[in-house]
């Protein structure tokens, strides 16, 4: 199996991390892992493949993220995504959301370990030489993590998965949106900490409310194998992104500046426009690219004002991009 470096991952984020997005991630940080937008095992196998999975060359190492809970649509699903080139598989086992849990996967899959060790076996059978992952909760509901987690755990590293991400919460599948999920239930560091200690040989990465980089280096530090970071670089992604490699991954820093990755950005546009992509569906993960700095917002109003307009082309965010002022780090 190729090795992946789990150290630190930009999180699997519906209509956030599409391709676009995940090509002005990796400009911004070689190393950081990716993860797509969760999709179905049932779009996977009757949708229309190329729209639904299609990525550029640059986004590796890159994983997947399936949701589903039939053993053989996840494994067909999983099959087809690896056939395509990503890099590594993840069931997702901790979406709240309403319609994930009356299609029966995501978080509620918490309380169907049995199920949850077919699909993955199913997984590791068909796509042998592939990394399998999951991304699960502390648990759900009434579950005590401390008692449901570490068995929960055991059914996963019986069923051969090779790392688990959880993040640091409980979901509350009735009564919070997914957005209060994500910030509602009270985070549990420790318990994670302490899964690692109990299963050595299973790499775990932690999840939820990890705000920066050397935030991510006191877990790493704790032992655990990997931090995933959602939010946080999505808003900020010169704080994280720009950093990662120098501070996480140890390699020299390759004197980029933001400025530096617009360039290579807007040369991606403007392909990706000559394809007949609309800038706008491009820029809106620009749009915190500049936080903090002087001419940000202006930045930021240029392209919300015009990216969406027929024709808007890489005019837009050439005048965006001279409205901030550059030092020597941006
Ligand atoms: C807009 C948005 C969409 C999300 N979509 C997914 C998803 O498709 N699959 C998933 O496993 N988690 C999803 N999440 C949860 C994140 O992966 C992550 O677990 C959560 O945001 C906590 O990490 P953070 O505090 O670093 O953001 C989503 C989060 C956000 C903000």
């Amino acid at each position: 199996m190729p090795k992946i470096d789990p150290r630190l991952s930009i999180a699997p984020m519906m209509n956030w991390t599409d391709r676009h997005c995940r090509v002005f991630h990796r400009l911004l940080s070689k190393k950081t892992l990716l993860y797509s937008e969760m999709i179905t095992s049932g779009a996977i196998i009757n949708g229309n493949r190329d729209q639904l999975l299609r990525f550029n060359e640059i986004e590796h190492p890159v994983a997947l993220q399936i949701g589903g809970s039939n053993p053989w649509e996840v494994s067909e699903a999983s099959k087809i995504g690896i056939d395509f080139g990503y890099d590594e598989i993840n069931l997702n086992l901790g979406c709240p959301s309403d319609r994930v849990q009356s299609g029966c996967f995501g978080a509620t899959l918490m309380k169907e370990p049995k199920l949850v060790f077919d699909c993955l076996s199913r997984m590791k059978k068909e796509v042998k030489n592939a990394k399998i992952t999951v991304k699960c909760r502390l648990g759900v509901d009434d579950q005590d993590p401390e008692v449901t987690l570490p068995a929960f755990l055991e059914y996963l590293i019986s069923a051969g998965v090779d790392g688990i991400i959880i993040h640091a919460r409980k979901a509350l599948l009735k009564g919070l949106t997914p957005k209060q999920n994500r910030d509602i239930p009270n985070l549990d560091y420790e318990l994670v900490i302490e899964m690692k200690k109990r299963f050595p040989q299973t790499e775990i990465v932690i999840n939820g409310g990890i705000n920066n980089l050397t935030e991510a280096n006191r877990f790493l530090n704790d032992g655990l194998d990997g931090v995933m970071i959602g939010r946080a670089a999505y808003y900020n992604p010169h704080h994280i992104l720009l950093l990662a490699d120098k501070e996480i991954f140890e390699k020299e820093l390759v004197n980029t500046t933001m400025k530096d990755v617009l360039a290579q950005f807007c040369e991606y546009i403007e392909c990706e426009l000559e394809r007949g992509t609309r800038l706008n569906k491009m820029t809106r993960h620009i749009l915190g690219a500049f936080n903090g700095v002087s001419g940000s917002r202006h930045f930021r109003r240029i392209l919300s004002q015009n990216a969406h307009r027929p024709g808007a082309d890489i005019s837009v965010v050439k005048e965006a991009i001279d409205k901030v002022c550059h030092n020597r780090y941006w």
